[in-house]
């Protein structure tokens, strides 16, 4: 046992966390960051991911105890400085890209992460990159949908969305 610090959603926050301790524990219970997700705790679903030092992260895969010091990103720290959804999240919405909402957090993120490095993919790009991210209810079009949206392109050709 012993004190982990990092510099979450630009903050820096310290919590205990033992050898074992999951980056996704740490967050939720250590920190009360419970908005990222635990789906399945094997790696498999993404409900999970964060940005590590800017990197998507399925944080059920990672030790607290080693990334003392690390910059993380959660979605708690997705929204505009003034509280107003980012881009990503409002396209989420206006998209219908969710229905239950709990792999939300983590397709936000890895959606994120995919847009910083590739501002402007295609519709292959987007599935293949957040193949990672199980979601159970929307059957993933809504998602893409709103994912390509969230990168300024045209997305009215694509159908489906009951808007
Ligand atoms: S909880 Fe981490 S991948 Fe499912
Ligand atoms: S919206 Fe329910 S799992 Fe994706």
């Amino acid at each position: 046992m012993g004190k982990v610090t990092m510099t979450v959603n630009g903050r820096q926050m310290t919590a205990e966390a033992e050898g074992r301790t999951l980056l996704s524990t740490w967050l939720r219970e250590g920190l009360g960051l419970t908005g990222t997700h635990v789906g399945c705790d094997t790696s498999q679903c993404g409900a999970c991911v964060v940005h590590v030092d800017g990197q998507p992260v399925k944080s059920c895969t990672a030790l607290a105890m080693d990334l003392d010091g690390a910059e993380v990103r959660t979605i708690e720290g997705m929204a505009n400085a003034d509280g107003s959804l980012s881009a990503i999240q409002q396209a989420f919405q206006d998209h219908h890209g969710l229905q239950c909402g709990f792999c939300t957090p983590g397709m936000v993120m890895a959606a994120a992460a995919l847009l910083k490095e590739n501002p402007k993919p295609t519709e292959a790009e987007v599935r293949h990159y957040l193949e990672g991210n199980i979601c159970r209810c929307t059957g993933y079009h809504n998602i893409v949908k709103a994912v390509l949206a969230a990168s300024g392109q045209d997305v009215s050709g694509l159908g489906i969305a009951a808007e």
